[in-house]
């Protein structure tokens, strides 16, 4: 076999949500290859220092703060810094980044609804995108792969779980077969919570839930994923990503983390893709795919692993999982409302308005709310996206801490 490395024309990458942890995972990798990837632009929220020290390191063509204010404080930071690096501003900025006709790969790693326009931007203009985003996935489904189909964009899976199903699936003349597969199982660690007492949860605070057990994540999905909300919506990620039926996805608890997740073929075999817990091998797999390349995450060590173990979730302590399922059968409009309630809920419990297990009873609400049109247009889900967040608010604000 041939070891001469191959040599590459380098790939402009524009990285939606720079400063998060998503972003540095993926600036980690990026900077272990400059012979394949130069980034083009970069982009925050609000994060201007953070944004300013990663403009001065990697040098993008394009800095965009989604905010005008902090657009003007980068800007002057960049001058300090005699940085060329042009500062953009405002949402339209994120979209023009993303599909730039310069630009070959978008990492879509904002977190939330916010980063659903620049990630579609992407899509509509055929670039290979890499979804970490995947609240913009679980509120437009069949809008977003259509979209996909029409561009001819290349679709890859972040999501740890999701990458592992990539993976774990066949695949001939690289298009991804689902002849076969009996079902998909997604792994979840648990999260922080997995056997604290029920009464406790009543009192757990932001810090608490943000401590995760396995991984180390920005704090909105922390909090998903002690809620469990962050398998409802992997559930519905895997279910258009993968174009499986709900019945087809059974989430396992698997504390360890190492197993990924795994595809259950209909012969019995079961394939799956185990590694460290480490963002930067899904990150690497996808910018390389199909080929491989070094992530700078550590070799697994099977020896060192003393036992993988796999639970049943407990769905009455994390109403959430089924909440999830419960969207992704509704179907219309009802992972679009699930999210909006979601992200509205995790951001007062963050903010000390909200107890962390009336988060599940929000979204419960919202979605009973009943007179959920179907949207079936970008512009009517961010309708939707609105109205349910005015119903959530209303829902925190009847349930708010005192
Ligand atoms: N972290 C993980 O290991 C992981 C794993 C799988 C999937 N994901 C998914 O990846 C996405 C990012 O997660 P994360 O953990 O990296 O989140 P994070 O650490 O909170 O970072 C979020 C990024 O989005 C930017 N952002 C926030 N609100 C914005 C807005 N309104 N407009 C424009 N940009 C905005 C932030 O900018 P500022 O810094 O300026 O606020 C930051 O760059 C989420 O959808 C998450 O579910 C994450």
């Amino acid at each position: 076999m041939s070891t001469a490395s191959v040599a590459h024309t380098p790939q402009n990458v524009t990285l939606l949500g720079a400063t998060g942890s998503i972003g540095a995972n993926t600036l980690d990798v990026l900077a272990r290859h400059p012979d394949r990837y130069s980034v083009f632009a970069l982009t925050a929220h609000r994060a201007t220092a953070r944004l300013a020290d990663l403009c001065l390191r990697y040098s993008p063509r394009y800095a965009v703060m989604a905010d005008q204010d902090a657009a003007k404080e980068l800007k002057r930071l960049l001058r300090e810094g005699h940085c060329s690096t042009t500062v953009l501003a405002g949402h339209q900025a994120l979209c023009d980044v993303a599909r730039d006709a310069e630009v070959d790969v978008v990492l879509a790693a904002i977190v939330g609804a916010a980063g659903l326009k620049p990630t579609m931007a992407a899509v509509l203009a055929g670039k290979k995108v890499l979804l970490a985003n995947k609240e913009a996935l679980v509120m437009t489904g069949q809008i977003f792969m259509d979209a996909v189909e029409t561009s001819g964009c290349c679709l890859m899976p972040i999501d740890s779980e999701h990458n592992a199903i990539f993976q774990s699936l066949y695949r001939s003349d690289q298009r991804v077969e689902m002849a076969g597969v009996r079902r998909v199982l997604l792994t979840a660690s648990g999260g922080p919570f997995r056997h604290m007492p029920v009464e406790r949860l009543e009192t757990v605070t932001p810090d608490e839930a943000c401590i995760h057990p396995v991984w180390s994540m920005g704090r909105k999905i922390s909090v998903d994923s002690a809620t469990l909300m962050n398998k409802g919506l992997e559930v519905i990620e895997a279910r258009w990503l993968f174009n499986v039926s709900p019945e087809q996805i059974e989430v396992v608890i698997h504390p360890q983390g190492i197993v990924h997740s795994m595809v259950d073929y209909v012969d019995g075999s079961v394939i799956a893709q185990l590694g460290n817990p480490d963002m930067r091998i899904p990150i690497a797999h996808a910018l390389a795919w199909p080929e491989r390349m070094v992530s700078g995450a550590s070799a697994l060590d099977l020896l060192g692993v003393s036992s993988l173990s796999f639970e049943r979730p407990d769905v009455e302590r994390f109403p959430c999982l089924t909440l999830g399922y419960q969207a992704l059968e509704a179907g219309n409009a009802m992972p679009a409302v699930l999210n909006a309630a979601n992200e509205e809920a995790v951001a007062a419990f963050l903010d000390g308005k909200l107890g962390f297990r009336r988060i599940a009873d929000v979204v419960a609400a919202t979605m009973g709310r009943g007179g959920w049109q179907p949207a079936e247009t970008l512009e009517a889900v961010l309708e939707t996206d609105a109205r349910a967040r005015d119903f959530a608010r209303w829902e925190i604000s009847k349930r708010k801490k005192v």
